[in-house]
């Protein structure tokens, strides 16, 4: 069967659910008997508690437990890092010792029967500290910088050729520029929240709002000792994440063990406020860029020098020039080189695109201003250093359809009616600008599996313990299993978070489609065996006595003989006559097929428009055209909408995202939505997405590359670059407020 780039634009199968309230989220959940928690945190970064007096919290009426260091049992395992079987960002226990890291630190947490008892509560309990001198930036920090020199199992630290050489010939072109990035914090509608609640000591269920039920799983049973299988995650509903629920924090364990002291059901609702310190941020960056060019505007060298925070309760790591300078254009010379600094702010983790973001806002921002020394057209500099092969793995990429995401962006933008001069587009008073930039992000491939019903009826339920964080997974899934399955796609339900499902990687890297998409096709494949296996012992059926493995689905609803298609039985009636209401099938989870021979990366072109009042220079961004290369797309209005926030968060990245600390305590001040400015309608003009390619099926097969973070990629340099030329000033610290271009 043909299959198209474009998979149908299905409306979402859990649109209504969403709208009329019906969704359950983890902590709308209702538990009898549930408690309430509430933290209190540390108001200095570096230290030691010294005292905690809890007495008067302890005194009023509904409080069921104060938790601190001095009376936590100890958590069982050592924490553990990322991998397939969970994921941690910040690496230890919560209330296990009396050592302070971070401004903003659980120090205690009071359990109490209401949520008013538990916030009166905290207020009262008293907490002394003897601190210290915390290190809170680069340059506090310089001592104790790190070159990692892998992150993830990718290599950061990159040497390809000679770039001092080129970077010193004078007959080159060349630029260099240092780009700041602020940090930035995830602010998803649905906070991160969990209710844990135990049968007995040796039995756990959490709803939590997670991006990894099995994840939570098994570093849950790990910590409290418990069998994997005791230990139940329910997340059917995940009101958007961006990384922040990636792994597991502080909440998490503090829930499970509040609840195990109260002896009753316990729920932590992580506030807005905490979201700042308790789930992860973005790191913030500073990015070098050099690059030399020959006057024709073939790159001889880039050089990618990244500088970002992490803590010192983890090591993650923003790898920036790895993951856009690495990989993005031809250059003989290639130098990547990442530089972390430990420092006592709450662990960054994963946020949209970590690395391709920031990184490819550097880079991107660089190639803008190698084209202006050049004199020469973005799109034309971007075209004349393309690459067909992975500049520094050396083997070509597979279905990069880079340049058509150009061709068309640029038609559709009108971009050939550009005045490439800074300022000299208007429109009234307002100046215009118009810029690009190229958007990248890989193709992560994981393992899954997922089991599948078929009914005599004709309908089926899919499910595995993959999510759907807002990005419309369900429907794709659903539009996925119609496809293998053969079944109408009214008659396919998928269901997914929960942890008794076959195994679901985390939802990150934009790999769930690809990943849980390939779980589906081998499920489809082993029912259509199944019932294969059925139909040939059925001496009522066409296929009788033939062999299976000559048959195989050659409609939908229909199995048959793969040379002679003339030889079918439908499945309903292969069940009817075996006497059978169902069948269940279940595929086995095993390590994806690597190809090594090819690079899997999918690409696209932002196109920009920011208008700008010379007077009170606020960038209104007016006008955007993406174009993505994502191999199939499966869903497509889905994935239209993936790109779309993609793009909004990069407005907000761009013009204004900004976490701030306060220089003398590290504690955030910028911790609600009323500081924090993300993106509102009024922010965000029409954005216009397309796609273009094919479907990837070297990838796997469903031919899928995934959607959930290229969107984001590019952008927000896509839109300095704009705001450049329509100004003449190059903004190189995010976010680009009108104070800068005063
Ligand atoms: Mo995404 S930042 O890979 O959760």
């Amino acid at each position: 069967m043909s299959v198209t780039l474009m998979g149908p634009a299905r409306n979402r199968v859990d649109g209504r659910l969403k709208v009329t309230g019906a969704a359950k989220y983890s902590v709308e959940f209702e538990v009898p008997k549930c408690a309430y928690g509430w933290t209190v945190e540390s108001n200095i970064a570096k230290g030691k508690i010294t005292t905690i007096d809890t007495k008067a919290a302890q005194a009023l009426p509904g409080v069921l437990a104060i938790l601190t260091h001095l009376n936590t049992p100890k958590f069982k395992t050592a924490p553990k890092k990322e991998g397939a079987s969970g994921i941690r960002s910040e690496e230890r226990f919560p209330l296990n010792d009396d050592d302070v890291h971070y401004a903003g630190q659980y120090v205690a947490l009071v359990v109490s029967e209401t949520i008013e008892q538990a916030r009166h509560a905290a207020s009262l309990v008293r907490v002394s500290y003897a601190p210290e001198e915390p290190l809170l930036t680069m340059e506090a920090a310089e001592h104790k910088a790190e070159k990692p020199k892998k992150n993830n199992d990718e290599h950061v630290q990159i040497k390809k050729g000679d770039v001092e050489a080129a970077l010193k010939d004078a007959s080159l072109v060349k630029i260099e520029q240092t780009y700041i990035t602020p940090t930035e914090t995830h602010n998803p509608i649905e906070m991160s929240g969990t209710i844990a609640v135990w049968e007995g000591d040796q039995k756990l269920t959490l709803y939590d709002a997670t991006q990894f039920v099995k994840g939570v799983q098994n570093i849950l049973a790990n910590a409290f000792g418990l069998e994997i299988e005791n230990v139940r995650i329910i997340c059917p509903f995940v009101g958007g994440a961006f990384g922040c629920k990636g792994a597991v924090w502080m909440h998490v364990f503090l829930a499970a063990m509040a609840a195990k002291v109260a002896g009753v059901p316990v729920k932590m609702h992580v506030t807005r406020r905490n979201m700042f310190v308790g789930t992860g941020h973005r790191t913030p960056t500073r990015q070098t860029l050099s690059l030399a060019a020959t006057r024709d505007g073939k790159l001889q060298a880039i050089q990618h020098v990244s500088e970002t925070l992490t803590s010192m309760v983890g090591k993650f790591t923003e790898s920036c020039g790895a993951r856009s300078t690495g990989l993005m254009y031809e250059s003989p010379a290639i130098r990547v080189e990442e530089t972390v600094y430990p420092v006592n702010v709450a662990t960054p983790t994963f946020m949209r695109a970590p690395g391709e973001c920031p990184g490819t806002y550097a880079l991107e921002c660089a190639m803008d201003e190698l084209a202006i020394a050049l004199k020469m057209d973005p799109v034309a500099l971007r075209l004349a250093n393309h690459a067909d092969n992975h500049p520094t793995k050396n083997v070509p990429f597979s279905a990069k359809h880079l340049k058509e995401a150009y061709q068309l962006g640029a038609d559709k933008f009108g971009w050939s009616k550009r005045n490439r001069d800074p300022g000299s587009m208007r429109d009234g008073d307002l100046l215009v600008g118009w810029g690009m930039a190229t958007a990248t992000y890989p193709a992560h491939k994981m393992s899954a599996a997922a089991k599948v019903q078929l009914r005599v009826n004709g309908t089926a339920t899919v499910q595995c313990a993959t999510h759907d964080l807002g990005t419309g997974a369900y429907t794709a899934f659903t539009q996925i299993s119609s496809e293998q399955l053969g079944l109408p796609f009214e008659n396919v339900t998928f269901e997914l978070g929960k942890s008794d499902f076959p195994f679901g990687p985390v939802a990150g890297g934009s790999n769930s489609t690809g990943t849980v998409g390939t779980a589906i096709h081998e499920v489809a494949g082993l029912l259509h065996k199944a019932l294969a296996e059925l139909a040939v012992k059925d001496s009522k059926s066409p296929l009788f006595n033939l062999k299976t493995d000559d048959i195989a689905m050659i409609a939908p609803g229909r199995i048959g003989l793969k040379a002679d298609s003339a030889k079918a039985d439908a499945y309903v009636d292969i069940l009817k006559r075996a006497g059978k209401d169902s069948i269940d099938v279940q595929s086995e989870r095993k390590p994806p097929e690597e190809n090594k021979k090819q690079a899997f990366q999918s690409w696209g072109a932002h196109f920009c428009e920011v208008k700008i009042d010379p007077i009170l220079p606020r960038v209104q961004v007016t006008r955007v055209v993406s174009v993505m290369n994502c191999g199939r797309v499966v869903s497509a209005k889905t994935a239209r909408s993936q790109i779309i926030g993609g793009v909004v968060m990069g407005i907000g990245m761009a013009l204004t995202e900004e976490t701030y600390y306060d220089p003398p305590t590290g504690l955030p001040v910028t911790r609600n939505l009323a500081d924090y400015h993300v993106p509102t309608n009024a922010d965000v003009p029409e954005i216009d997405v397309a796609f273009v390619g094919e479907p990837d099926f070297a990838f796997n097969p469903i031919g899928a590359r995934g959607m959930g973070e290229i969107g984001i990629t590019g952008i927000t340099a896509a839109i300095a670059n704009a705001v450049y030329h329509a100004t003449g000033k190059r903004i190189r610290d995010l976010p680009i407020t009108p104070d800068k271009l005063i």
